[in-house]
C-alpha cells in the first residue's frame, strides 16, 4: 500500500526541523555540565568521536527507515518484523522519560527570561549563584514555569507541528549562534580566561573511565535525538527528492557546532571567576548570567535574547519528542491528534511535577537511591537511548534489505553516496558492538547500577513480549 503522507514545504523546513530537534538543551545546557564532570577536553574527543563514527551514522539509518516505510517510529521497525516491534516502543517510553524532565529545564529558561528583566544582572556572582539554586529547590515557581513551557508544547503539537513553530525557528535558531559566539569572544578574552581554554582543548586521559564513555556516548544519542525514533518519524515526512546522507551531515554539523561553541562560552568565564568546572545542572544558568553581570548595562539585553533563544531551541526539541509519542497513537492507535497530545500531555506534566519536587522537598527514591530527576535521565540517556540506537543499528544492518537500503540512500541510483559499503558496514558490524561494550563498561563504574539494571530489565521483558506489543 502507498501510503501517503504529507512532508516538508522545502528542504530549508526539513533540516530546520531535524535541527531544530537535535540542538536544544542537549547542547547548551547538557553538554557543557557533563564536560565539566567528566574533566573536559578527553571527555569532548571522546563525545565527537562517538558523534561521527556511531551517531552518524544511526541518524542516517533512522532518516532511511522512516522515509523507506512511510511512518512513524514503531509502525517503522514493526514493518520490518514484529520482532523488533519493541524498539519502537521504547522510543515511545524514552519521549516519556526525557519529557519528564526536559519541560523542568525548558521552564527554568523561561523564568530566566523575566529574572533577566528583574535585575539578575546587578547581582554578585555568589547571589546569583545562590538564587538558582534557592529557585529550582522551591516548590511552585519552577511548577509553574514547567507547566507554562509544556503547555506551549501541547498547543503547537496539537496543531500539527508544519505551523507558527518553523518560522520562530527560522529567525531564533541563527539568533542564538551568533549570540553563542558574542559571548564566546567575551568569554575567551575575560582575564584569567586561559585555564578554561586549556580545560577545553588539552586532553587529559588519566580520569577517564568506563563512566565517561559510557556518559559521552549518552550525550551522542541525546544531543542528536536519536535512538529512540525522533528522526525516523521525521524522516517519514522526508520528501523523496531529498538526498539523506548529506541532510544528515548537515545536522550533525549544527548539532556539534553548537555545543562546541557553548563549551567555549561557558569554561573560559568560569575558571576566570574562579568556579569549579563540575558545577552540574546549574551551569549555564549560573556561569551564563555572571558573564552577563560583567557587561553594564547591554547584560540585560544579552541576557534577555539568550534565554528567550535557549527556551525556542529547547521548545523545537521537546516538540520533536512530544510528537514521537502522538504520532504512535495516531498511527497506530488511530486516536485523534488533539485526543493524542492532551493525554499525553497530562501524564507528562504529572512527570513533570514529581521530578521538580525531586530538587527539593523529595527525598530520594528507596533501592534506587536517586530523585526522580537523575532516574529519568539515567534510564533515557544511559540505558533507552543508547540500547535504542544499538537495536536500530541491527534492525538496518540485518534485516532491512541491503539493496532497497542502497536505492534508499541514493534515491534510486539518482544521487551519489560513495560512503555507501562503508556506511553499511559500520550499522552491521561495528557499532552494535561497540554500544554493547560501551554499556558494560559503563555499568561497572557508574555509581548508579540499581538503575542500570532496572532499565536493562525493562527492555528485556519489552523484547520478550515484542510480538504482543503494537
Ligand atoms: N536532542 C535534543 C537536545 O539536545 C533532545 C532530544 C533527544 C530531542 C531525543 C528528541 C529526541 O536537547
Amino acid at each position: 500500500m502507498e501510503v501517503k503522507r504529507e512532508s516538508w514545504g522545502t528542504r530549508f523546513g526539513f533540516v530546520l526541523a531535524a535541527a531544530g530537534s537535535a540542538v536544544g538543551l542537549g547542547n547548551i545546557w547538557r553538554f557543557p555540565y557533563l564536560t565539566g564532570e567528566n574533566g573536559g577536553s578527553a571527555f569532548i574527543l571522546i563525545y565527537l568521536v562517538f558523534v561521527f563514527l556511531i551517531g552518524l551514522s544511526v541518524m542516517i539509518a533512522e532518516f532511511a527507515l522512516g522515509r523507506n516505510s512511510g511512518l512513524s517510529a514503531v509502525g517503522a521497525v514493526k514493518s520490518y518484523s514484529d520482532r523488533w516491534t519493541f524498539v519502537g516502543v521504547m522510543g515511545v517510553l524514552s519521549a516519556f522519560l526525557i519529557m519528564g524532565f526536559y519541560p523542568v529545564v525548558g521552564g527554568w529558561a523561561l523564568a530566566y527570561i523575566f529574572e533577566s528583566f528583574a535585575g539578575l544582572y546587578t547581582r554578585t556572582p555568589e547571589a546569583i549563584d545562590q538564587a538558582f539554586g534557592t529557585f529550582i529547590t522551591g516548590t511552585a515557581r519552577p511548577i509553574i514555569w514547567m507547566l507554562i513551557f509544556l503547555g506551549m508544547n501541547i498547543i503547537i503539537v496539537a496543531k500539527g507541528i508544519k505551523g507558527g513553530i518553523e518560522q520562530a525557528a527560522r529567525v531564533l535558531m541563527p539568533t542564538l549562534f551568533i549570540l553563542l559566539i558574542f559571548i564566546s569572544i567575551r568569554s575567551v578574552t575575560l582575564e584569567g580566561a586561559g585555564a578554561g581554554v586549556d580545560f577545553l582543548f588539552r586532553p587529559d586521559f588519566s580520569e577517564v573511565n568506563g563512566g565517561t564513555f559510557l556518559a559521552a556516548l549518552g550525550q551522542a544519542f541525546f544531543s542528536l535525538s536519536l535512538g529512540m525514533g525522533a528522526m525516523i518519524t521525521y524522516g517519514s515526512y522526508l520528501s523523496k527528492k531529498e538526498t539523506i546522507p548529506q541532510n544528515a551531515l548537515i545536522v550533525t554539523g549544527l548539532d556539534v557546532g553548537v555545543a562546541l561553541l557553548a563549551g567555549i562560552a561557558m569554561f573560559p568565564a568560569l575558571f576566570a571567576f574562579g568556579m569549579e568546572p563540575a558545577q552540574g545542572p546549574g551551569l549555564v544558568f549560573v556561569v551564563i548570567p555572571i558573564v552577563f553581570s560583567q557587561m553594564g548595562g547591554l547584560g540585560i539585553i544579552f541576557g534577555i535574547i539568550f534565554f528567550v533563544s535557549l527556551a525556542v531551541a529547547a521548545l523545537t526539541s521537546s516538540i520533536s519528542l512530544l510528537e514521537v509519542v502522538a504520532s504512535y497513537l495516531i498511527d497506530q492507535k488511530n486516536v485523534k491528534r488533539k485526543t493524542a497530545v492532551y493525554s499525553t500531555g497530562v501524564l507528562m506534566a504529572f512527570m513533570g511535577v514529581l521530578t521538580s519536587l525531586s530538587l527539593g522537598v523529595f527525598d530520594p527514591l528507596p533501592t534506587l537511591n536517586v530523585g526522580f530527576f537523575d532516574l529519568f535521565d539515567i534510564l533515557s540517556d544511559k540505558v533507552f537511548l543508547g540500547f535504542g540506537g544499538m537495536f536500530i543499528a541491527v534492525i538496518t544492518g540485518w534485516v532491512a534489505n541491503k539493496e532497497v537500503l542502497r536505492e534508499e540512500l541514493t534515491n534510486e541510483g539518482t544521487t551519489d553516496f560513495v560512503l555507501f559499503e562503508a556506511w553499511h558496514f559500520l550499522i552491521k558490524w561495528i557499532i552494535p558492538p561497540a554500544v554493547a561494550i560501551v554499556a558494560v563498561f559503563g555499568i561497572l563504574d557508574i555509581e548508579e547500577t540499581a538503575v542500570m539494571i532496572f532499565g536493562l530489565a525493562i527492555i528485556a521483558v519489552l523484547a520478550i513480549f515484542s510480538r504482543k506489543l503494537d
